[in-house]
Protein backbone atom coordinates (compact mmCIF):
# COMPACT_ATOMS: atom_id res chain seq x y z
CA UNK A 1 0.00 0.00 0.00
CA UNK A 2 1.28 3.60 -0.78
CA UNK A 3 2.73 5.35 2.26
CA UNK A 4 0.58 8.03 1.99
CA UNK A 5 -2.78 5.80 2.51
CA UNK A 6 -3.60 5.64 6.38
CA UNK A 7 -3.24 1.95 7.56
CA UNK A 8 -6.72 1.40 9.78
CA UNK A 9 -6.11 0.17 13.82
CA UNK A 10 -8.44 -1.04 16.02
CA UNK A 11 -9.00 2.65 17.52
CA UNK A 12 -10.77 3.85 14.77
CA UNK A 13 -13.92 1.89 15.52
CA UNK A 14 -14.27 0.39 11.98
CA UNK A 15 -17.14 -2.53 11.57
CA UNK A 16 -18.27 -4.32 9.08
CA UNK A 17 -21.39 -6.32 8.46
CA UNK A 18 -20.64 -10.04 8.06
CA UNK A 19 -23.64 -9.83 4.87
CA UNK A 20 -21.33 -7.19 3.14
CA UNK A 21 -17.75 -8.87 2.26
CA UNK A 22 -20.12 -12.15 2.44
CA UNK A 23 -22.32 -11.00 -0.34
CA UNK A 24 -21.67 -13.59 -2.73
CA UNK A 25 -22.92 -11.03 -5.08
CA UNK A 26 -26.51 -13.08 -6.37
CA UNK A 27 -28.93 -9.99 -8.21
CA UNK A 28 -32.07 -9.90 -9.41
CA UNK A 29 -30.50 -10.69 -12.66
CA UNK A 30 -28.16 -13.33 -12.22
CA UNK A 31 -26.20 -15.63 -10.33
CA UNK A 32 -23.79 -15.30 -7.56
CA UNK A 33 -20.31 -14.58 -8.77
CA UNK A 34 -18.47 -15.33 -5.60
CA UNK A 35 -18.30 -18.71 -2.88
CA UNK A 36 -19.82 -18.27 0.45
CA UNK A 37 -17.22 -16.87 2.76
CA UNK A 38 -17.32 -18.36 5.99
CA UNK A 39 -17.52 -16.37 8.87
CA UNK A 40 -14.95 -17.37 10.83
CA UNK A 41 -12.08 -16.79 7.39
CA UNK A 42 -14.68 -13.36 7.88
CA UNK A 43 -13.55 -12.55 11.57
CA UNK A 44 -10.14 -13.52 10.77
CA UNK A 45 -9.61 -11.07 7.70
CA UNK A 46 -11.28 -8.01 9.44
CA UNK A 47 -8.95 -8.63 12.12
CA UNK A 48 -6.08 -8.57 9.60
CA UNK A 49 -7.33 -5.51 8.06
CA UNK A 50 -7.49 -3.55 11.29
CA UNK A 51 -11.64 -3.51 12.29
CA UNK A 52 -12.82 -4.08 15.12
CA UNK A 53 -16.30 -4.80 15.12
CA UNK A 54 -18.07 -7.30 13.03
CA UNK A 55 -21.59 -7.32 13.02
CA UNK A 56 -24.69 -9.88 11.99
CA UNK A 57 -27.70 -10.60 11.04
CA UNK A 58 -29.21 -13.77 12.91
CA UNK A 59 -29.70 -16.00 9.58
CA UNK A 60 -25.73 -14.59 8.50
CA UNK A 61 -24.38 -16.20 11.62
CA UNK A 62 -26.93 -19.29 11.51
CA UNK A 63 -29.08 -20.04 8.35
CA UNK A 64 -32.48 -20.01 8.50
CA UNK A 65 -34.10 -23.49 9.76
CA UNK A 66 -31.05 -24.40 11.12
CA UNK A 67 -31.39 -27.11 13.91
CA UNK A 68 -30.53 -26.01 17.54
CA UNK A 69 -27.67 -28.18 17.62
CA UNK A 70 -26.45 -26.91 14.28
CA UNK A 71 -27.39 -23.23 15.89
CA UNK A 72 -25.09 -23.99 18.99
CA UNK A 73 -22.47 -25.06 16.95
CA UNK A 74 -21.82 -22.25 14.62
CA UNK A 75 -22.43 -19.78 17.46
CA UNK A 76 -19.67 -21.10 19.22
CA UNK A 77 -17.10 -21.00 16.01
CA UNK A 78 -17.88 -17.78 15.67
CA UNK A 79 -17.30 -16.97 19.63
CA UNK A 80 -13.79 -18.75 18.97
CA UNK A 81 -12.76 -16.65 16.23
CA UNK A 82 -13.69 -13.13 18.27
CA UNK A 83 -12.01 -14.16 20.77
CA UNK A 84 -8.71 -15.09 19.23
CA UNK A 85 -9.10 -12.13 16.86
CA UNK A 86 -9.99 -9.53 19.93
CA UNK A 87 -12.84 -8.05 17.22
CA UNK A 88 -15.93 -7.37 19.11
CA UNK A 89 -19.78 -7.45 18.25
CA UNK A 90 -21.11 -3.51 18.63
CA UNK A 91 -24.47 -4.66 16.58
CA UNK A 92 -26.64 -6.91 15.67
CA UNK A 93 -29.94 -7.27 13.42
CA UNK A 94 -32.69 -9.31 12.36
CA UNK A 95 -33.10 -10.90 9.03
CA UNK A 96 -37.12 -10.01 8.71
CA UNK A 97 -36.85 -9.74 4.69
CA UNK A 98 -35.57 -12.91 2.91
CA UNK A 99 -37.78 -15.74 3.54
CA UNK A 100 -41.21 -15.95 1.82
CA UNK A 101 -42.90 -15.15 5.05
CA UNK A 102 -42.16 -12.00 5.36
CA UNK A 103 -42.69 -11.01 1.81
CA UNK A 104 -45.62 -8.45 3.18
CA UNK A 105 -43.13 -7.34 5.87
CA UNK A 106 -42.82 -8.63 10.11
CA UNK A 107 -43.79 -6.29 12.08
CA UNK A 108 -46.64 -5.02 9.88
CA UNK A 109 -47.69 -8.10 7.60
CA UNK A 110 -51.47 -7.86 7.13
CA UNK A 111 -50.83 -11.83 8.71
CA UNK A 112 -50.72 -11.67 12.62
CA UNK A 113 -49.56 -14.88 13.08
CA UNK A 114 -46.54 -13.27 10.58
CA UNK A 115 -46.21 -10.74 13.36
CA UNK A 116 -46.33 -13.04 16.09
CA UNK A 117 -43.30 -15.14 14.45
CA UNK A 118 -41.29 -11.94 13.69
CA UNK A 119 -41.58 -10.49 17.08
CA UNK A 120 -39.81 -14.57 18.12
CA UNK A 121 -37.59 -14.32 15.63
CA UNK A 122 -36.41 -10.96 17.20
CA UNK A 123 -36.28 -11.87 20.79
CA UNK A 124 -34.28 -14.81 20.10
CA UNK A 125 -31.56 -13.11 18.30
CA UNK A 126 -31.71 -10.19 21.40
CA UNK A 127 -30.29 -12.86 23.44
CA UNK A 128 -27.75 -13.82 21.24
CA UNK A 129 -26.87 -10.01 20.89
CA UNK A 130 -26.38 -9.68 24.23
CA UNK A 131 -24.77 -12.50 25.35
CA UNK A 132 -21.89 -11.39 22.60
CA UNK A 133 -22.01 -7.81 24.31
CA UNK A 134 -23.56 -5.98 21.53
CA UNK A 135 -24.89 -2.68 22.37
CA UNK A 136 -27.21 -1.58 19.49
CA UNK A 137 -29.80 -3.28 17.98
CA UNK A 138 -30.40 -2.22 14.73
CA UNK A 139 -33.78 -2.52 12.99
CA UNK A 140 -34.08 -2.25 8.98
CA UNK A 141 -37.97 -2.68 8.02
CA UNK A 142 -37.12 -3.55 4.42
CA UNK A 143 -40.19 -5.16 3.73
CA UNK A 144 -42.39 -3.03 6.31
CA UNK A 145 -44.18 -1.41 3.61
CA UNK A 146 -46.22 -2.21 0.38
CA UNK A 147 -46.54 -1.75 -3.47
CA UNK A 148 -49.58 -1.46 -3.75
CA UNK A 149 -51.45 1.48 -1.42
CA UNK A 150 -54.96 -0.51 -1.51
CA UNK A 151 -52.99 -3.36 0.18
CA UNK A 152 -51.72 -1.36 3.43
CA UNK A 153 -53.18 0.21 5.99
CA UNK A 154 -50.44 2.69 6.64
CA UNK A 155 -52.38 4.20 10.02
CA UNK A 156 -52.60 0.27 11.41
CA UNK A 157 -49.32 -0.75 10.13
CA UNK A 158 -47.92 2.30 12.15
CA UNK A 159 -49.90 1.20 15.35
CA UNK A 160 -48.24 -2.71 14.82
CA UNK A 161 -44.91 -1.07 14.43
CA UNK A 162 -45.33 1.03 17.47
CA UNK A 163 -46.48 -2.66 19.11
CA UNK A 164 -43.69 -4.10 18.15
CA UNK A 165 -40.95 -2.03 19.17
CA UNK A 166 -42.37 -0.70 21.98
CA UNK A 167 -42.58 -4.75 23.06
CA UNK A 168 -39.01 -5.23 22.26
CA UNK A 169 -37.96 -2.38 24.33
CA UNK A 170 -40.15 -3.60 27.41
CA UNK A 171 -38.22 -7.39 26.72
CA UNK A 172 -34.68 -5.57 26.60
CA UNK A 173 -35.72 -3.77 29.51
CA UNK A 174 -36.88 -6.43 31.88
CA UNK A 175 -33.52 -9.17 30.43
CA UNK A 176 -31.46 -5.91 31.65
CA UNK A 177 -29.62 -5.95 28.49
CA UNK A 178 -26.83 -3.06 27.52
CA UNK A 179 -29.14 -2.42 24.63
CA UNK A 180 -30.33 0.67 22.84
CA UNK A 181 -32.08 0.09 19.22
CA UNK A 182 -30.74 1.89 16.05
CA UNK A 183 -34.08 2.30 13.56
CA UNK A 184 -32.66 2.46 9.61
CA UNK A 185 -34.26 4.14 7.31
CA UNK A 186 -35.52 3.30 3.89
CA UNK A 187 -37.31 5.24 1.15
CA UNK A 188 -37.80 1.59 -0.90
CA UNK A 189 -36.13 -1.53 -1.63
CA UNK A 190 -36.03 -1.66 -4.73
CA UNK A 191 -39.94 -1.96 -5.97
CA UNK A 192 -42.09 -1.32 -2.55
CA UNK A 193 -42.11 1.93 -0.76
CA UNK A 194 -41.11 1.29 2.82
CA UNK A 195 -42.34 3.00 6.40
CA UNK A 196 -39.90 5.12 7.87
CA UNK A 197 -38.40 5.75 4.53
CA UNK A 198 -36.06 8.99 5.88
CA UNK A 199 -34.30 9.84 8.64
CA UNK A 200 -36.94 12.58 9.58
CA UNK A 201 -39.86 10.14 9.17
CA UNK A 202 -37.94 7.75 11.65
CA UNK A 203 -37.35 10.59 14.43
CA UNK A 204 -40.88 11.54 14.38
CA UNK A 205 -42.02 8.34 15.34
CA UNK A 206 -39.57 7.37 17.93
CA UNK A 207 -40.93 10.35 19.96
CA UNK A 208 -43.97 8.16 20.12
CA UNK A 209 -42.74 5.22 21.50
CA UNK A 210 -42.95 4.16 24.91
CA UNK A 211 -39.31 3.71 25.40
CA UNK A 212 -38.38 6.82 23.15
CA UNK A 213 -35.31 7.25 25.34
CA UNK A 214 -33.49 3.94 24.11
CA UNK A 215 -34.72 4.41 20.70
CA UNK A 216 -32.35 6.17 17.96
CA UNK A 217 -31.02 6.05 14.51
CA UNK A 218 -29.06 4.07 12.11
CA UNK A 219 -29.19 6.03 8.81
CA UNK A 220 -27.06 4.88 6.11
CA UNK A 221 -26.00 7.14 3.52
CA UNK A 222 -27.05 5.59 0.37
CA UNK A 223 -30.65 5.32 1.85
CA UNK A 224 -30.92 9.32 2.55
CA UNK A 225 -29.32 9.75 -0.95
CA UNK A 226 -31.58 7.46 -2.84
CA UNK A 227 -34.48 10.03 -1.42
CA UNK A 228 -31.98 13.02 -3.03
CA UNK A 229 -31.65 14.23 0.10
CA UNK A 230 -28.16 15.76 1.82
CA UNK A 231 -27.08 12.98 4.37
CA UNK A 232 -25.00 15.94 5.96
CA UNK A 233 -27.81 17.80 6.91
CA UNK A 234 -30.07 14.42 8.31
CA UNK A 235 -26.85 13.23 9.86
CA UNK A 236 -26.55 16.67 11.98
CA UNK A 237 -30.49 16.72 12.93
CA UNK A 238 -30.16 12.89 14.17
CA UNK A 239 -26.95 14.24 16.37
CA UNK A 240 -29.17 17.94 17.53
CA UNK A 241 -31.77 15.50 18.87
CA UNK A 242 -29.38 13.37 20.50
CA UNK A 243 -30.58 10.09 18.25
CA UNK A 244 -27.45 9.11 16.44
CA UNK A 245 -26.87 5.58 17.68
CA UNK A 246 -24.92 3.64 14.69
CA UNK A 247 -24.29 4.81 11.41
CA UNK A 248 -24.17 2.74 8.25
CA UNK A 249 -21.48 4.08 6.12
CA UNK A 250 -21.55 3.43 1.90
CA UNK A 251 -21.69 5.55 -1.47
CA UNK A 252 -24.44 5.93 -3.88
CA UNK A 253 -24.87 7.85 -6.67
CA UNK A 254 -28.50 9.88 -7.23
CA UNK A 255 -31.62 8.76 -6.65
CA UNK A 256 -31.86 5.53 -7.92
CA UNK A 257 -32.16 1.79 -6.49
CA UNK A 258 -29.55 1.05 -2.86
CA UNK A 259 -26.30 1.13 -4.80
CA UNK A 260 -24.05 0.13 -2.13
CA UNK A 261 -20.18 1.10 -3.26
CA UNK A 262 -17.86 1.77 -1.45
CA UNK A 263 -18.02 4.53 0.71
CA UNK A 264 -16.56 7.83 -0.90
CA UNK A 265 -17.41 5.83 -4.18
CA UNK A 266 -20.13 8.18 -4.82
CA UNK A 267 -20.91 11.84 -3.60
CA UNK A 268 -17.19 12.37 -2.18
CA UNK A 269 -18.16 15.74 -1.34
CA UNK A 270 -20.74 15.35 0.66
CA UNK A 271 -18.65 12.40 2.44
CA UNK A 272 -15.92 14.69 3.05
CA UNK A 273 -18.48 17.23 5.20
CA UNK A 274 -19.96 13.87 6.47
CA UNK A 275 -16.64 12.89 7.76
CA UNK A 276 -15.70 16.69 9.47
CA UNK A 277 -19.12 16.40 11.11
CA UNK A 278 -18.95 12.92 12.95
CA UNK A 279 -14.99 13.81 13.65
CA UNK A 280 -14.92 17.22 13.95
CA UNK A 281 -18.22 18.60 13.92
CA UNK A 282 -18.43 19.08 18.21
CA UNK A 283 -18.68 22.22 20.25
CA UNK A 284 -14.98 22.86 20.13
CA UNK A 285 -13.96 21.14 17.29
CA UNK A 286 -14.74 17.69 18.84
CA UNK A 287 -16.01 14.63 17.71
CA UNK A 288 -19.85 14.77 17.29
CA UNK A 289 -20.09 10.81 17.25
CA UNK A 290 -17.88 8.43 19.39
CA UNK A 291 -20.12 5.35 18.05
CA UNK A 292 -18.72 2.66 15.33
CA UNK A 293 -17.96 3.67 12.12
CA UNK A 294 -19.46 0.55 10.16
CA UNK A 295 -19.48 -0.07 6.68
CA UNK A 296 -23.09 -1.53 5.02
CA UNK A 297 -21.86 -1.78 1.63
CA UNK A 298 -20.99 -4.48 -1.12
CA UNK A 299 -18.29 -5.50 -2.70
CA UNK A 300 -18.79 -5.42 -6.76
CA UNK A 301 -20.06 -8.19 -8.41
CA UNK A 302 -17.31 -8.33 -10.93
CA UNK A 303 -14.58 -8.72 -7.78
CA UNK A 304 -13.18 -12.26 -6.57
CA UNK A 305 -12.64 -13.03 -3.04
CA UNK A 306 -9.30 -10.75 -3.58
CA UNK A 307 -11.07 -7.77 -4.98
CA UNK A 308 -13.49 -8.74 -1.73
CA UNK A 309 -10.77 -7.50 1.02
CA UNK A 310 -9.20 -4.38 -1.66
CA UNK A 311 -12.89 -3.00 -0.96
CA UNK A 312 -12.93 -3.55 2.66
CA UNK A 313 -10.06 -1.59 3.25
CA UNK A 314 -10.74 1.12 0.54
CA UNK A 315 -13.32 1.70 2.73
CA UNK A 316 -11.43 2.06 5.94
CA UNK A 317 -8.98 4.20 3.70
CA UNK A 318 -10.98 6.25 2.31
CA UNK A 319 -12.53 7.30 5.77
CA UNK A 320 -9.29 7.66 7.07
CA UNK A 321 -8.13 10.11 4.18
CA UNK A 322 -10.95 12.33 4.30
CA UNK A 323 -10.43 12.64 8.16
CA UNK A 324 -7.35 13.66 7.18
CA UNK A 325 -8.38 15.82 4.57
CA UNK A 326 -11.17 17.79 7.37
CA UNK A 327 -8.40 18.23 9.68
CA UNK A 328 -6.39 19.66 7.20
CA UNK A 329 -8.77 21.94 6.29
CA UNK A 330 -10.59 23.32 10.05
CA UNK A 331 -6.75 23.93 11.14
CA UNK A 332 -6.36 26.09 7.65
CA UNK A 333 -5.84 29.63 9.04
CA UNK A 334 -7.20 30.82 5.53
CA UNK A 335 -10.09 28.38 6.16
CA UNK A 336 -10.77 29.82 9.24
CA UNK A 337 -10.75 33.69 7.95
CA UNK A 338 -13.37 32.17 5.18
CA UNK A 339 -15.44 30.79 7.54
CA UNK A 340 -15.52 34.01 9.98
CA UNK A 341 -16.19 36.06 6.87
CA UNK A 342 -19.10 34.05 5.55
CA UNK A 343 -20.43 34.42 9.67
CA UNK A 344 -20.70 30.59 10.00
CA UNK A 345 -19.99 30.95 13.71
CA UNK A 346 -22.17 33.63 14.38
CA UNK A 347 -24.97 31.24 13.61
CA UNK A 348 -24.26 30.18 16.94
CA UNK A 349 -25.31 33.68 18.69
CA UNK A 350 -28.81 33.13 19.68
CA UNK A 351 -30.94 35.73 17.96
CA UNK A 352 -32.41 37.36 20.61
CA UNK A 353 -29.99 38.81 23.50
CA UNK A 354 -29.95 36.58 26.83
CA UNK A 355 -33.50 37.80 28.54
CA UNK A 356 -34.28 39.80 25.43
CA UNK A 357 -38.02 39.40 24.88
CA UNK A 358 -40.40 39.90 21.72
CA UNK A 359 -41.17 43.57 23.81
CA UNK A 360 -37.39 44.59 23.91
CA UNK A 361 -37.09 42.92 19.94
CA UNK A 362 -39.78 45.60 18.87
CA UNK A 363 -38.62 48.50 20.75
CA UNK A 364 -35.04 48.15 19.43
CA UNK A 365 -34.95 50.43 15.89
CA UNK A 366 -32.00 49.39 14.46
CA UNK A 367 -33.80 45.83 14.28
CA UNK A 368 -36.36 46.62 11.56
CA UNK A 369 -37.15 50.68 11.58
CA UNK A 370 -33.14 51.65 10.63
CA UNK A 371 -32.37 48.30 9.68
CA UNK A 372 -31.09 48.86 5.86
CA UNK A 373 -32.37 45.57 4.45
CA UNK A 374 -31.17 46.14 0.92
CA UNK A 375 -27.56 46.69 2.40
CA UNK A 376 -27.78 43.11 3.75
CA UNK A 377 -29.22 42.13 0.61
CA UNK A 378 -26.25 43.15 -1.03
CA UNK A 379 -23.44 41.62 0.70
CA UNK A 380 -21.77 38.39 -0.57
CA UNK A 381 -21.77 35.75 1.34
CA UNK A 382 -18.36 34.02 0.27
CA UNK A 383 -19.77 30.32 0.40
CA UNK A 384 -18.07 29.61 -3.13
CA UNK A 385 -14.92 30.66 -1.63
CA UNK A 386 -15.88 28.52 1.03
CA UNK A 387 -16.81 25.62 -0.94
CA UNK A 388 -13.74 25.77 -2.86
CA UNK A 389 -11.17 25.62 -0.28
CA UNK A 390 -13.02 22.55 0.75
CA UNK A 391 -12.45 21.12 -2.52
CA UNK A 392 -9.06 22.21 -2.83
CA UNK A 393 -8.03 20.45 0.62
CA UNK A 394 -10.00 17.49 -0.59
CA UNK A 395 -7.88 17.05 -3.78
CA UNK A 396 -5.02 17.54 -1.81
CA UNK A 397 -4.10 20.63 -3.51
CA UNK A 398 -3.30 22.39 0.48
C1 LIG B 1 -30.11 -2.63 2.98
C2 LIG B 1 -29.90 -2.31 4.42
C3 LIG B 1 -29.42 -3.46 5.21
C4 LIG B 1 -29.44 -3.18 6.69
C5 LIG B 1 -29.20 -4.43 7.42
C6 LIG B 1 -29.05 -4.20 8.88
O1 LIG B 1 -30.29 -1.70 2.25
O2 LIG B 1 -30.10 -3.81 2.60
O3 LIG B 1 -28.99 -1.26 4.48
O4 LIG B 1 -28.15 -3.82 4.79
O5 LIG B 1 -28.49 -2.23 7.04
O6 LIG B 1 -30.25 -5.27 7.17
O7 LIG B 1 -30.25 -3.95 9.43
MN1 LIG C 1 -28.56 -0.25 2.06
MN1 LIG D 1 -27.79 -0.50 6.05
Amino acid sequence: MNNSVPTPTKADRFSFGLWTVGWPARDPFGDATRPPLDAVEAVHRLAELGAYGITFHDDDLVPFGSTEQAREERIARFRKALDETGLVVPMATTNLFNHPVFKDGAFTANDRDVRRYALRKVMRNLDLAAELGARTYVFWGGREGSESDAAKDVRAALDRYREAIDTLAQYVVDRGYQLRFALEPKPNEPRGDILLPTIGHALAFISTLQHADMVGLNPEVGHEQMAGLNFVHGIAQALWHGKLFHIDLNGQRSIKYDQDLVFGHGDLLNAFFLVDLLEFGGPGGAAAYDGPRHFDYKPLRTEDITGVWASAAANMSTYLLLKERAAKFRADPEVQEALQASKVGELSVPTLSDGESYAELLADRSAFEEFDADAAGERGYGFVRLNQLAVEHLLGAR
